[in-house]
């Protein structure tokens, strides 16, 4: 068996996943130079027009092509939807006056800067942001096909000239996320800063599409601050949108304002695009970095969006400090940004209401929200400011750093309870595996995750290191069960291959421990004449092989005890296998969850509903993680193999961040809420813990049928006790067993039958056991014994008997095979519990 790994090879893997997974880089074709040229040169030529032409002279369109302007997507020929311009910016105009209040809008509009006006609207000067909501479709929209578009007037080498246009808003509703960006000293303004740039991704979902696809892209435009009012646009080579941005405006005062300023603007940018030494295809690029823009042909929806903010409310709680009278938000703003200590009221999100369309697919979009629908139904676009977001942030991550040192906490108590191989044994490997393997991709997830947050760097590198340290304790831990399992594995094994073959060396191989004192916790040392009893008593059990159970499962550290194991060869003949394994193990680990991480990255692009069934599906199987532990329970007839806070504080903790990303609305992760998979996920946690529960107080094959084939037979410490007239099945016990009735120091055999029991001596207390025993004559036990039989089944847990028929109280022999799995009367191996 080939087990060592190199690991180059998964190096390679690595690599492979990265190069797969990088954009595709621009290749500098034979003519880039001259293309590049081509385009700065109808850049200048669209900056020309942009200066020369004046409001009116674009969107009323006569005969003769009277009304477009000699720029890409502004010409008649390209077959945009021009004439619906009108009743968008209608529509524009009555959502910001609903906004804004006639007069505010005829300021607005007509830019009367008065000084005496102090009432300005109360809206946030900076939009840096984000805001999310839900988008219908409205009747302006008409429906265009590729046919109508002339793409391959404007792209003569598009493969695909007819394919689908992506972002293509077919149906009548869906969800959409916008994130505003304007940097201080990036985002270019006037000297009053009364318009501004601005720069915004845009997350937009169809309902209706197939598999409800999404879409994410950039736009650019303009801000005006002192109204909050934005108009955006996206950019391509069919459509050059920022030169065309100042004949969007509503007025002809925001007309000529928006173009003295991209004026400058666009001058600027398009002067940086010529000095670089790589071509700067498209500055304005509504791709998002990674994407490539048109890739495989894919041509898009243009997009131009309107949005308005809504005033902020401030919200005085009663009987606090009554805010000053001319309340700035400036000093809100600069308190939040800079935080000083000052008390900032509670105030309303950041609202915004957005009109978008698309020119060329045809597409009206309005946010819901008031007055169309009822604001218990939708309100607009909602969100907050990035410093908020990043407060938020900040407490999700200490939140999780307190839920993973909880995590960790659990483990290493459990870890150290089960210090012993016996313990360790009981623990199934896959369990522990699969919590390391969460833990591993929240390690990842958090060293990356400050490229999507952009905020909390530190933070997220110090929790990522936490649980690096709680991987490196579970792998620590796997590693001391696959030890011993492996051990156990392979004596096992051994046992199986020695079975058929006829027991002929036995007598003087056998290093039977007559003749040696009995250890040290078992007081009192049983009589010598039963240590010749268990010879028979095994010898009749014919699951039980004879001879080679005298090789101690504990050999590595027993050694004490065992001053010469059986065969020497045995212990660096175990040892070298297990090691190359557990080199193997680790590559394996690290592999799959380096797999695991691409796939998932590359399902977070994904359709929602692919995206959804595949995020469901691995978080169901992550928190399955008690199920392994209930199989090995149940193939090895053991109950207790972890500590019982273990179990629940795990469950519980690990489903914390789940239960947040499923079930918080406005979540830093913006994951859309799923309450039905939350409860099946909880559900099914809550399953495992009662499966787990009822196995430790029933027995572990409690729902096990009999004669199910996969179960192996393995030893019930448990029997129900029946007398039979050999007395066969009955513990040996040292005082009264119904065959030695010689003793008298406790109660006489005949005494206890009657009463359906019998007192037996555990050697590790030296104290009484009264057990329960069904008499011989099966009329005994339909009839005295038949309702008994459900309490006899809880009776049987309170004592243990071993393979060689010697009774214990079930806390005392369990807590003596924590550290030996031994007899301790008479010292033959115990199968483990
Ligand atoms: C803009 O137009 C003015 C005349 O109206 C002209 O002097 C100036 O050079 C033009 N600027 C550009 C960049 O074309
Ligand atoms: C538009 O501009 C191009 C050059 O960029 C020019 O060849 C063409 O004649 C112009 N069309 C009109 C109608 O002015
Ligand atoms: C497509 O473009 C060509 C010029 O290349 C023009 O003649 C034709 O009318 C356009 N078709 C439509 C439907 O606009
Ligand atoms: C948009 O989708 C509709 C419906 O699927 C389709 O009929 C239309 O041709 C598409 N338009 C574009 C430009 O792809
Ligand atoms: C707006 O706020 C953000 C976040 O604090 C800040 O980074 C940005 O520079 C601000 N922009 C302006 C123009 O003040
Ligand atoms: C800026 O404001 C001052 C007065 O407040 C005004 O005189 C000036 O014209 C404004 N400048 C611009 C570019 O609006
Ligand atoms: C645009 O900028 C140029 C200088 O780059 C200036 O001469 C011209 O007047 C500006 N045009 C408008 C409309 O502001
Ligand atoms: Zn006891
Ligand atoms: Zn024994």
């Amino acid at each position: 068996m080939e087990t060592r790994r190199d690991p180059r090879q998964f190096l390679f893997f690595i690599i492979l996943l990265l190069l797969i997974n990088s954009p595709e880089t621009q290749n500098p074709g034979y003519n880039t130079r001259t293309r590049y040229d081509e385009v700065l040169e109808r850049e200048w030529q669209h900056l020309d027009i942009l200066n020369q032409t004046r409001w009116g002279d674009f969107g009323q369109f006569g005969k003769e092509g009277e009304g477009y302007l000699n720029v890409t997507g502004l010409r008649e020929e390209d077959g945009f939807v021009w004439d619906i311009l009108g009743g968008v910016k209608e529509r524009v105009r009555e959502r910001s006056k609903g906004v804004l209040g006639e007069e505010e809008m005829g300021r607005f509009l007509k830019g009367t800067d008065d000084e005496e006006v102090i009432e300005k609207p109360r809206v946030y000067k900076n939009l840096t942001g984000y805001a999310q909501g839900e988008w219908v479709r409205s009747p302006l929209s008409r429906i265009r096909h590729p046919v109508d578009l002339n793409v391959s007037h404007v792209l003569p080498d598009n493969p695909f000239p007819f394919a689908e246009f992506d972002r293509n808003l077919t149906g009548v509703g869906g969800p959409v996320r916008l994130h505003l960006t304007e940097l201080e000293g990036k985002a270019r303004t006037d000297t009053n800063r009364s318009i501004s740039e601005i720069q915004a991704k845009v997350v937009i979902g169809d309902h209706e599409s197939w598999g409800e696809n999404w879409w994410e892209f950039l736009a650019h435009g303009v801000h005006y601050p002192e109204y909050g009012v934005a108009i955006l646009t996206t950019t391509s080579e069919r459509f050059a949108g920022v030169f065309a941005l100042p004949h969007m405006q509503l007025s002809s005062h925001l007309y000529s304002s928006a173009q003295k300023l991209l004026n400058r603007t666009l001058h600027e940018t398009m002067d940086r695009q010529v000095g670089r030494m790589y071509p700067v295809w498209n500055p304005w690029t509504s791709s998002v970095e990674g994407t490539n823009d048109g890739a495989l042909g894919a041509t898009h929806c243009e997009v131009v969006l309107f949005l308005q903010e809504f005033p902020v409310a401030l919200e005085n709680k009663p009987g606090g400090q009554q805010s000053l009278p001319g309340y700035s938000l400036d000093w809100l703003e600069h308190e939040l940004r800079y935080p000083t200590g000052g008390r900032i009221p509670r105030r309303s999100p950041l609202t915004m209401s957005m009109v978008a369309f698309s020119p060329d697919c045809g597409f009206v979009i309005e946010s819901k929200g008031p007055p169309e629908h009822s604001p218990s139904e939708a309100t607009h676009l909602t969100g907050s400011k990035t410093e908020e977001f990043n407060d938020r942030a900040r407490h999700g991550i200490l939140a999780f750093a307190v839920t993973l040192s909880l995590q960790l906490w659990f483990l290493i108590r459990q870890a150290k309870e089960a210090a012993t191989p016996s313990t360790r044994n009981r623990i199934s490997f896959y369990t522990v595996a699969v919590m390391a393997l969460g833990d591993g991709f929240a390690f990842l997830s958090l060293v990356f995750m400050h490229l999507f947050l952009g905020t909390s760097q530190l933070q997220l590198y110090t929790i990522a290191f936490l649980a690096l340290f709680s991987v490196v304790l579970e792998l620590r831990f796997l590693m001391d069960i696959w030890t011993v399992q492996v051990t156990e594995q392979m004596r096992q094994d051994r046992q199986q291959a020695s079975t058929p073959t006829p027991p002929s060396p036995q007598p003087p191989a056998t290093p039977n421990p007559q003749p040696r004192a009995p250890p040290p916790p078992s007081p009192t040392a049983p009589p010598p004449r039963s240590t010749t009893l268990p010879l028979p008593a095994t010898a009749n059990r014919p699951a039980r092989p004879p001879t080679p159970i005298i090789i101690p499962s504990d050999q590595d550290f027993a050694a004490d005890d065992i001053p010469t194991p059986t065969n020497p060869t045995t212990t660096p003949a175990a040892t070298t296998p297990a090691r190359a394994e557990l080199g193997a193990l680790y590559s394996r680990y690290c592999l799959f969850l380096i797999i695991l991480f691409f796939i998932t990255l590359q399902f977070t692009t994904m359709r929602s509903t692919a995206r959804a069934i595949y995020f469901n599906t691995i978080i169901f199987l992550y928190l399955s993680f008690w199920v392994p532990q209930i199989y090995r329970n149940i193939m090895r007839n053991c109950r207790k193999a972890l500590r019982w806070d273990f179990v629940v504080g795990q469950s519980v903790v690990r489903m914390v961040p789940i239960a947040y990303f499923y079930g918080v609305e406005d979540n830093v992760l913006f994951s859309r809420t799923d309450w039905r998979a939350l409860a099946v996920l909880a559900g099914w946690m809550w399953l495992q813990i009662v499966a787990l529960k009822s196995q430790e107080v029933l027995g572990s094959r409690f729902f096990v049928r009999e004669g199910w084939a996969w179960v192996p037979v393995a030893y019930d410490y448990h029997p129900i006790l029946r007398e039979d007239e050999e007395g066969a099945t009955m513990p040996i016990g040292s005082s009264t067993a119904p065959d030695s009735p010689t003793e008298t120091t406790s109660l006489q055999p005949g005494e206890s039958k009657g009463k359906g029991r019998k007192v037996f001596d555990c050697s590790i207390c030296a104290q009484d056991i009264e057990v329960p025993v069904i008499p011989s004559g099966g009329g005994a036990v339909d009839g005295a014994q038949g309702g008994g039989l459900g309490s006899l089944m809880l009776q049987r847990r309170g004592y243990m008997v071993t393979p060689c028929r010697h009774i214990f109280h079930t806390p005392c022999l369990e807590g003596w095979m924590r550290y030996r799995l031994m007899c301790p009367n008479c010292r033959e191996v115990l199968p483990p519990l």
